[in-house]
């Protein structure tokens, strides 16, 4: 009869304290194995959200790490501290403002003109994007390309941390995405219809009776909807 082996613990440190861990935890399962439970830093659990940011040091390892707590694996000996959020300033400006050209995006964001060149942001990019290229493309002007390498960003934070320029790189790349889709992709004619489906009141009746219902019959009508792709009744609109 085969065994299960035995489960293998190691010692991590989080906050200066000593807690035992299975091995083979992320980072965010074993301080919630060691009792700690995360009301905040926490999301999407599987490396989307970008809410999560760790960092943390190896034994006899000089350097200061970064990454996210849900996709970090524990490994022994590690100090952990969490970070509550990355405090990045975000400038939002509406739809209309914007202005497809990088000198818009240098007046709300100068600190891109201090860019190095360092790479230490790709190299903590948990997402393998390269924030650095995309900051040198913005500084050539080229703000579609921009868009392009930071499609996936997941907003962490992580990389603008280890930025000595002090570049507020989600903030920057949300609003370089967002200038490119108003001003280079092409209309949802889809989206636009739908748009006006809801403006003249088309779900109103729906989305009350939606909100009324209880959770319990809400996940059953969901099952159901992903089965046969129908809604019930006057859900349906
Ligand atoms: S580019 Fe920066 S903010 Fe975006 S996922 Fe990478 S490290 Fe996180
Ligand atoms: S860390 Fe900052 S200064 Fe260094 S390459 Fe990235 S954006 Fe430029
Ligand atoms: S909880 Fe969403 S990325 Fe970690």
């Amino acid at each position: 009869m085969s065994q299960t082996p035995p489960r293998r613990y190691i010692t991590i440190f989080f906050n200066g304290e000593a807690y035992s861990v299975p091995h083979g935890l992320t980072i965010m399962r074993a301080l919630e194995y060691a009792g700690f439970r995360f009301t905040r830093g926490s999301g999407c659990r599987g490396g989307f959200c970008g809410a999560c940011p760790v960092v943390y040091r190896l034994p006899g390892d000089y350097k200061i790490r970064v990454g996210l707590a849900c996709q970090t694996p524990v490994e022994d000996g590690m100090y952990i501290s969490l970070i509550p959020y990355v405090p990045l300033v975000e400038y939002v400006r509406r739809r209309e403002e914007l202005k497809p050209d990088a000198g818009y995006v240098l007046k709300l964001y100068p600190e891109i003109s201090r860019c190095v060149s360092c790479n230490a942001c790709s190299k903590a990019c948990p997402q393998g994007l390269s924030p650095m290229d995309a900051i040198q493309a913005i500084l050539r002007g080229d703000l579609r390309k921009a868009a392009e390498l930071t499609f996936d960003c997941i907003a962490c934070g992580l990389c603008s941390l280890r930025c000595p320029a002090e570049i507020r790189h989600p903030a920057v790349f949300r609003l370089v995405g967002r200038i490119v889709g108003v001003y280079y992709m092409p209309r949802s004619r889809s989206v636009e219809q739908r748009v006006k489906e809801i403006e003249s009141g088309r779900f109103n009746n729906a989305f009350v009776k939606l909100v009324s219902i209880d959770p319990g019959s809400l996940r059953r009508i969901y099952d159901e909807y992903l089965k046969t792709g129908r809604l019930p009744g006057d859900l349906g609109v």
